[in-house]
């Protein structure tokens, strides 16, 4: 095979995603001092979701009006910090070029929009009547939300492990 089939050959196997020019540009920029925004925001609504389910079950055990009404606060600020990690995320998402090129980072995304219209709903539920709410309906819909929180928890974490985006390149 002549030096022209193999260059030819290599130029076919060449990733359009990959050749682009900011692929290896993967560095958080909203950040504070480096810091992603959104690695700092995300522990909120994945434990105020758990926390609303164990708030459910302990009302379904108990039959104790309190955990109601503190069902009904964890799910109403699981899904305003998760707004909040949300905002970070999708800027995050927009803003650096090797996280918009990747195709991980908007799977994530679609996981994680799913998650906020879940925990949205989750909240607005109950607040025509946060008693009446829990069961079965309340407690099941946190359930599911426990296992959402916990796909899109995973998928974030292999953006960072796997993919490295949002990491620090400098050491
Ligand atoms: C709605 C839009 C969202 C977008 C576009 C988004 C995007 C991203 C991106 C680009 C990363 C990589 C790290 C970084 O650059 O900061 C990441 C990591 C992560 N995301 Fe999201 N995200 C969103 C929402 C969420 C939500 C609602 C949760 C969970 C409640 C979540 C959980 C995580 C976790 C746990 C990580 C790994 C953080 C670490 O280990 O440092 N994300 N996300």
């Amino acid at each position: 095979m002549s030096d022209t089939q193999i260059q030819t050959r290599d130029e076919t196997l060449i990733d359009p995603i990959s050749a682009h020019p900011g692929f290896e540009e993967t560095e958080s920029r909203i950040a504070i001092w480096g810091h992603p925004i959104h690695a700092m925001t995300v522990a909120f609504p994945v434990a105020l979701t758990f926390c609303t389910f164990g708030a459910d079950a302990l009302y379904w055990w108990t039959g104790d009006v309190f955990w109601a009404r503190a069902g009904v606060w964890a799910a109403g600020t699981a899904f305003l910090f998760g707004l909040t990690a949300g905002a970070s995320g999708t800027m995050e998402l927009l803003l650096v070029p090797g996280i918009r090129a990747r195709a991980a980072a908007w799977t994530h995304f679609v996981i994680a929009v799913l998650l906020l219209a879940l925990l949205g709903a989750n909240w607005g539920f109950r607040l025509q009547g946060y008693e009446s709410a829990v069961l079965p309906y309340g407690i099941l819909l946190s359930a599911f939300n426990v296992l959402v929180v916990g796909a899109t928890g995973w998928h974030g974490g292999k953006l960072v492990f796997d993919y490295r985006l949002g990491t620090s390149k400098g050491s």
